[in-house]
């Protein structure tokens, strides 16, 4: 990385594309750009060998079958897609949709705007570990509900809901479950094959793949899980997701998924001792800092942090040489305070005074103790003020 640049410590907003990954896209640019769709021709059918290929190593990594991946532009399509998806399948029957408070908004503004269909969302508190209780989802389900939508990891807090419990307690009821794995996959072991889970959604940027492909998994079940499109054009993605389709991104998906599973036994227990690292040092710097959500139950590069009295935005600024957001940086220009702090009951003060640190696979000790230092600097120069 470039010395001038800031150390990155945002790796959950997006990640860089890595170079193993980029020479495999490469070709598909070049010589072998043909539509997945052309058939007269061997420029399409390269392409279609491409897609069914990354197609198939996608499903191996995750224990699927080939036909249940959609390619998507990326988790927030994904999301979309399942949400709408289920709801309007069959026309003119209203629904509802059970999600929680501390879902990403393109669950959550996904989920609101099916009101403009007749439809309901029922939105779910958390606990404030920021874990969701499994109970209080099987209590919101009422007879109208045909989805619940947990996400597998929180963008914000880290936090890892138990999703598998809450899909088998869905199915259990009849109700299909949609989970936003954008900040799970490639970095938790997920084997799908014998799983309870119906739908769910991520996006190769967060995994050292390029930017604008992702995945919506629909299982192929009996009875059929039914989605009505969000577009439609040309039939694509068996009819679900028309358009050309992106297959140097495809590609790209394909090998930022399989290094991602291949590295990631080792990844986790490396970024988890590096996110300790950072937490303690900065805890003994700065004694009162707050820790947002549970830190067992949490992805290994998540470390959020409130620092009590201190305004997070002015911490920002003053943390100039190291890459990091406040609270809610998925959502673009946001200067509310974070929607996922305030339902773990923090107050708007302590929400405001929030860092999220993202570590990842290019973040090394030295970085941990620039980061340690800058922290414990930024903090002095705001309390002494
Ligand atoms: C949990 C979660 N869901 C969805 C998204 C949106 O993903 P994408 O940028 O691929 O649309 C993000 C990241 O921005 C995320 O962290």
């Amino acid at each position: 990385m470039n010395p001038r640049q800031p150390i990155y410590l945002d790796h959950q907003a997006t990640t860089p594309v890595d170079p193993r990954v980029l020479e495999a896209m490469l070709p598909y640019y070049e010589g072998d750009f043909g539509n997945a769709s052309s058939s007269t021709h061997a420029f399409g059918w390269r392409a279609e060998a491409a897609v069914d290929d990354a197609r198939e190593r996608i499903a191996a990594c995750l224990g699927l079958d080939a036909k249940e991946i959609v390619f998507t532009s990326g988790a927030t399509e994904s999301n979309n897609l399942a949400i709408h998806g289920v709801l309007n399948a069959k026309p003119g029957q209203a629904r509802s949709v059970v999600t929680t408070e501390i879902e990403h908004p393109s669950v959550l503004e996904a989920a609101g705007a099916q009101r403009a269909f007749g439809h309901r969302d029922i939105v779910v508190g958390v606990r404030p570990d920021g874990l969701v209780d499994p109970d209080a989802i099987v209590a919101a389900i009422e007879e109208d509900t045909s989805l619940v939508s947990v996400s597998a990891a929180n963008s914000e807090i880290g936090t890892l809901p138990d999703i598998e419990e809450i899909a088998q307690r869905c199915k259990e009821r009849g109700v299909l479950f949609h989970s936003d794995a954008a900040q799970a996959v490639g970095k938790l072991p997920l084997s799908l094959g014998s799983s309870a889970i119906d739908l769910l959604s991520f996006s190769a940027h967060k995994i050292y793949g390029p930017k604008g492909i992702g995945v919506l998994v629909v299982r192929k079940r009996r009875p059929r899980i039914k989605l009505r499109p969000l577009q439609f054009g040309g039939g694509q993605e068996g009819g679900l997701r028309s358009g050309t389709l992106a297959v140097p991104l495809i590609v790209g998906c394909a090998r930022a998924l399989e290094l991602a599973v291949a590295e990631q036994e080792a990844e986790t227990k490396r970024l988890r001792d590096l996110r300790e690292k950072l937490r303690l040092e900065i805890e003994q710097a700065v004694p009162d800092v707050v820790v947002n959500g549970d830190l067992e139950r949490r992805l290994p590069g998540n470390l959020n942090l409130s620092f009590p009295g201190l305004d997070g935005e002015r911490l920002l600024l003053d943390l100039q040489g190291i890459a990091v957001s406040s609270g809610s940086a998925c959502s673009s220009g946001s200067t509310e305070p974070s929607h996922v702090l305030l339902a773990l009951g923090r107050d708007e003060a302590l929400a405001r005074s929030t860092v999220r640190f993202g570590l990842g696979r290019g973040t090394t000790e030295a970085d941990i103790e620039t980061a340690v230092e800058a922290v414990s600097r930024a903090v002095q120069n705001q309390k002494s003020r």
